[in-house]
């Protein structure tokens, strides 16, 4: 399926020299979000996860389906302040400043298999971050699945070692 032909590219947004890459318009074809989630499916069925983590809230979008396909659970990493019980939390570097990303301690037992889901790759903080939540709690990664990877800003490299999923790709 031709994905690329679904997702939206929006120019200077959000600011000029940005072109954004709008995934509102694959998600709202029934045809295209199935192969997605059919695509993850079948790159990680065989690894046989344990439980599916994505990063609110474009990962949420991807993962839970994923899950309810595997038969497994969903858990999710979310921005601060919403969790509401005991979380583990982790402050990671933006472009301009500094952001944070929270997921409940008894979200993962050690040792379950975890595969992390979100939309896009592009420098990789969010899903960087993500990964050391998993790690912290014993989440043993069995891979990366993103819908987008935007490839020369070189996300990739911080998930070296690991299964990196991506079914689009844009220089
Ligand atoms: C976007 C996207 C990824 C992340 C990728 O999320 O959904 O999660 O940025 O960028 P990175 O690789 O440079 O970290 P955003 O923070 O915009 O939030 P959203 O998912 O809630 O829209
Ligand atoms: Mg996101």
């Amino acid at each position: 399926m031709d994905l690329k032909s679904l997702i939206r590219e929006v120019p200077d947004f959000p600011k000029p020299g940005i072109s954004f890459k709008d995934i509102t318009t694959l998600l709202k074809d029934g045809a295209a979000l199935r192969y997605v989630v059919d695509q993850f499916d079948g790159h990680f069925r065989a690894a046989r996860p344990d439980v599916i983590v994505g990063a609110e809230s474009r990962g949420f979008i991807l993962g839970a389906p994923l899950a309810y396909q595997l038969g497994v659970g969903f858990v999710l990493v979310r921005k601060p302040g919403k969790l509401p019980a005991a979380k583990e939390r982790i402050t990671y570097d933006l472009e301009y400043g500094q952001d944070a990303l929270e997921i409940h301690v008894d979200a993962i037992q050690p040792g379950q298999k975890v595969v992390i889901v979100d939309d896009l790759l592009a420098t990789g903080g969010t899903i960087s971050a993500t990964a050391e939540l998993v790690k912290r709690l014993g989440g043993v990664i069995v891979g990366f699945a993103f819908i987008i990877e935007l490839d020369a800003l070189k996300g990739r490299d911080r998930l070296a070692g690991y299964d990196v999923l991506s079914l689009v790709h844009y220089d």
